[in-house]
């Protein structure tokens, strides 16, 4: 079987994965407040508690605002930063007063990224950087550059991508002398592309998917760790009022209800064992900062491994609303 990634105790990463992402609050300029680093702690503490050791991030999160909630956890807590993976991502520059939205892979915009992550987590490495969405103005021996001086100064223990085709990790790793270890995409019950990009291969309908052509079958033969954002397609088949959604949602939503109940489970596990049940060993991140949907998602993997292949194809093919 495969191996998670490791961190630098050793310690496998979870097969879940905590995304961090609204752990700051606003995406505004104002400071992060003590109220939402303490929902930030609970759910922490939620997801360890049901075995989720990984954690994701990214410098751009509310303004940074969301790592600094985690660097309180890890200094009231040092102890947990050998226990768990850490992961960030850099490569977004988000709009301001003066500078438009845009992407770089500049080497100092990689460099001073990373310092930044680090300062606000409390930590002196990731275990974990991806480059966050693809920089069409990129230059591989420019990223080989700065990635080779994270790993030298031990900032940064592996490298990967976040929203990249097959092309892009090509490229990327021309210059490189490390393998990408990871490529984070949209991928679930309520993102389908990931499964529509295989199956409909030369269908009509296939026009409208839009997942890189492969990425798929590329990703386990080059062993390269896939990880879902998304996952729980932001509450629409496990709670959140669909009444104003697609036929096709809605009858997802009673689906997965039904199937929960029927295997006395709950709807979370049946939405994220649905996309673990694919053998390319996705990782869920999961988005949820309630730590009472978070601790739902514990059952996921076994709900994985019992859900026979009928199963799998019949939330598929309601998902796609066939
Ligand atoms: N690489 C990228 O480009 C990228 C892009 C987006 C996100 N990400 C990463 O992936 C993580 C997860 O992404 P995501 O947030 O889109 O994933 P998600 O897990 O599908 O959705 C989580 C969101 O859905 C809400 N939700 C879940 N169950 C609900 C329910 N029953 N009723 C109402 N609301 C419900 C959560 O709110 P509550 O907190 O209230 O439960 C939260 O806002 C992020 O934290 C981030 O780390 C990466």
């Amino acid at each position: 079987m495969k191996q998670m990634p490791l961190n630098a105790r050793g310690i496998p990463a979870s097969r879940l994965v905590l995304g961090c992402m609204p752990f700051g609050g606003e995406w505004d300029h104002s400071p992060l407040t003590d109220e939402r680093a303490k929902l930030s702690e609970a759910a922490v503490e939620a997801a360890l508690s049901i075995g989720i050791n990984m954690f994701d991030h990214a410098d751009i999160y509310t303004r940074g605002k969301s790592e600094e909630a985690f660097g309180r956890i890890l200094k009231a807590r040092p102890e947990l930063r050998d226990q768990i993976v850490l992961q960030s991502k850099c490569g977004i520059g988000l709009a301001d007063e003066t500078l438009p939205a845009r992407f770089d892979f500049s080497r100092d915009h990689i460099l001073e990224s990373v310092d930044g992550s680090l300062r606000r987590l409390g930590t002196d490495y990731l275990d974990i950087l991806l480059l966050h969405r693809p920089d069409p103005l990129m230059e591989p021996e420019e990223i080989a550059e700065a990635f080779g001086r994270l790993k030298a100064s031990g900032k940064v223990r592996y490298f990967g991508v976040s929203n990249m085709s097959e092309a892009h990790i090509r490229f990327i790793e021309s210059a490189l002398t490390d393998r990408l270890v990871v490529n984070q995409l949209e991928m679930g019950l309520g993102r389908l592309d990931f499964v529509e990009e295989t199956v409909r291969v030369n269908q009509t309908k296939g026009t409208d998917v839009n997942f890189s052509h492969g990425l798929m079958e590329f990703s386990r033969a080059e062993n390269i760790q896939l990880q879902a954002w998304g996952p729980l397609a932001q509450g629409r088949f496990t709670g959140k009022d669909v009444s104003s959604e697609s036929e096709a949602v809605r009858k997802t939503a009673d689906r997965v209800a039904q199937m929960a109940d029927e295997r006395g489970t709950t709807r979370e596990a049946i939405v994220l064992g649905w996309l673990m049940k694919h053998p390319a060993l996705i990782q869920p991140v999961i988005g949820t900062m309630n730590p009472e949907r978070i601790k739902a998602c514990a059952d996921a993997q076994r709900q994985a491994d019992q859900m026979s292949r009928e199963d799998w194809y019949r939330l598929y093919m309601t998902a796609r609303g066939d």
